[in-house]
């Protein structure tokens, strides 16, 4: 069986996307199923935060550009079954340099295809920039599924419909016909204010299929642990971040990997 991969995006910034990539993709290397994390932003906060260096020439840059082998390019985190694809300081200007190729769309998925084929991996997660621009597309075309994650809070819909459409549009193009919004999963709850319950239901009336039922608490040891170079559950495994964290993946296994 091929590997199932998921791009965790959203176009607006600070609403989990690293945090829920490190940290699902932990838990589900702990169930024993091989997964390798794709940093796709330039800001490299997913590499920083598994306390692994971003380098010149590391990341997704060059294979990406040239439809290029990423084996090379897979380095291993202080996981089990757990590893990752650095972000790298040249990412950026990837971004403008896809644009001029002819195959500016694909030359992720049909590289991460035969990486995932040959190292029998089985879940990709790709932590998406915080824009719509070419990398996040390059990583939406390379996806079976979009996980939105979206702050609990005010407003939180707001700019859903703008990546629900590219969605569409990138369906009915034929340039990934196959992709699904495979869920929503809420971040930083406070379950002391009656606003992130509102909010939680308000989603849950639009998107009753696609939302997860773990909401990720907001925990200020969860916005710790990246300092540290670790995943929650190295760095505060009792507390409700991570019981979390794991209580999403239960329901990610069951939706994607069952
Ligand atoms: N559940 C949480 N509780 C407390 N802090 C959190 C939680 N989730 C994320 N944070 C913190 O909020 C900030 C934004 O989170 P994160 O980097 O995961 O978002 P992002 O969507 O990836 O941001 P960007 O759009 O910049 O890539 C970070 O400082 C992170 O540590
Ligand atoms: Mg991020």
């Amino acid at each position: 069986m091929s590997a199932t991969t998921i791009a965790i995006a959203n176009q607006k910034g600070g609403v989990g996307k690293t945090t829920t990539t490190i940290n699902l993709g932990a838990a589900l290397a702990s169930f024993g199923i091989p997964t390798l994390l794709v940093d796709m932003d330039p800001q490299g906060n997913a590499t920083s935060s598994l306390g692994i260096e971003k380098k010149a020439g590391a990341g997704v840059y060059e294979p990406l550009l040239a439809g290029k082998d990423l084996s090379s390019r897979v380095v291993a985190t202080n996981e089990k079954n757990l590893w990752l694809i650095p972000s790298e300081l040249d990412l950026a200007a990837a971004e403008l340099e896809l644009s001029s190729q002819d195959n500016y769309l694909i030359n992720l998925r049909d590289s991460l295809h035969n990486l995932t084929q040959n190292y029998g991996l089985k879940a990709v997660l790709i932590d998406c920039p915080p824009t719509l621009g070419l990398l996040s597309m390059n990583s939406l075309c390379a996806a079976d599924y979009l996980l939105i994650t979206l702050q609990s809070e005010y407003l939180a819909l707001e700019g859903l419909s703008q990546i629900t459409k590219v969605i569409e549009q990138l369906k009915q193009s034929g340039a990934n016909a196959g992709i699904q919004l495979g869920g929503i999963a809420m971040t930083m709850y406070d379950n002391r204010t009656r606003l992130s319950y509102e909010v939680w239901q308000e989603v849950n009336n639009h998107y009753p299929e696609e939302i997860f039922r773990t909401a990720i608490p907001r925990t200020v040891r969860l916005s710790e642990a990246p300092s540290f170079g670790k995943t929650i559950f190295q760095y505060d495994p009792n507390g409700v971040g991570a019981k979390a964290y794991l209580a999403l993946a239960k329901e990610v296994q069951n939706r994607f990997f069952s």
